[in-house]
């Protein structure tokens, strides 16, 4: 029998209008960049299977394209993470059950957020990460250069944030980040990544 992989599908983030400063244009600008994530994943696996089924794994192109899936696939499932962890109706987050759970750790939110923004301004485009590592019992804040590079594997992602200039260069400078940092706190979802914990 034929392998059919499943097929990723957009989510809908309609109820992503109307964030704090991150204007709905930037928004949409963005999800049209994720559907094309989803697009090229989906086809990406279709091709690959269909290698498979026609006998040509090894070949450099099975080869070139099975480098390729970590950065399409993370590509979807970044995004996801990121627009899942955002709402029009943000808070603090300082009441929240990660608040109190980074707090045990870091001593308090406030320094788990200093590492997440410092993490954050790094020069350089990709995306700052708080993932919850499940050995150790502890979170760790990332910098991702790449969607398919230096994921540290078993730890799930809690809180994504991304710091690819298409993010915020609709409605700011590339020189404004700081600005965009903001914005996004104004907008994380904590209940959602309470959900995550
Ligand atoms: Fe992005």
């Amino acid at each position: 029998m034929a392998w059919n992989p499943a097929q990723y599908k957009a989510k809908d983030y309609s109820s992503l209008k109307g964030l704090n400063g991150i204007s709905d244009e930037q928004v949409a600008v963005h999800l049209t960049l994720y559907n094309g994530y989803v697009t090229r994943s989906n086809k990406l696996n279709e091709t690959l299977a269909s290698m498979i089924n026609d006998n040509k794994a090894g070949s450099f192109e099975y080869n070139e394209l099975k480098r390729r899936a970590g950065w399409e696939v993370n590509g979807v499932l970044l995004h996801e993470y990121y627009f899942d962890n955002l709402t029009p109706n943000g808070g603090k987050g300082d009441t929240s059950k990660f608040a109190e759970a980074v707090s045990k750790q870091f001593g308090s939110f406030d320094t788990w957020k200093a590492d997440m923004l410092g993490t954050a301004k790094m020069p350089g485009v990709g995306w700052a990460v708080t993932y919850w590592d499940p050995t150790r019992k502890q979170f760790d804040n990332y910098w991702i250069d790449r969607h398919d590079v230096g994921h540290p594997a078993g730890c799930k992602p809690v809180l994504v944030l991304d710091l690819w200039e298409h993010a915020w260069s609709v409605y700011l400078k590339p020189t404004e980040r700081a600005k965009y940092l903001e914005d996004f706190f104004a907008n994380v979802n904590w209940s959602a990544v309470d959900g995550r914990l």
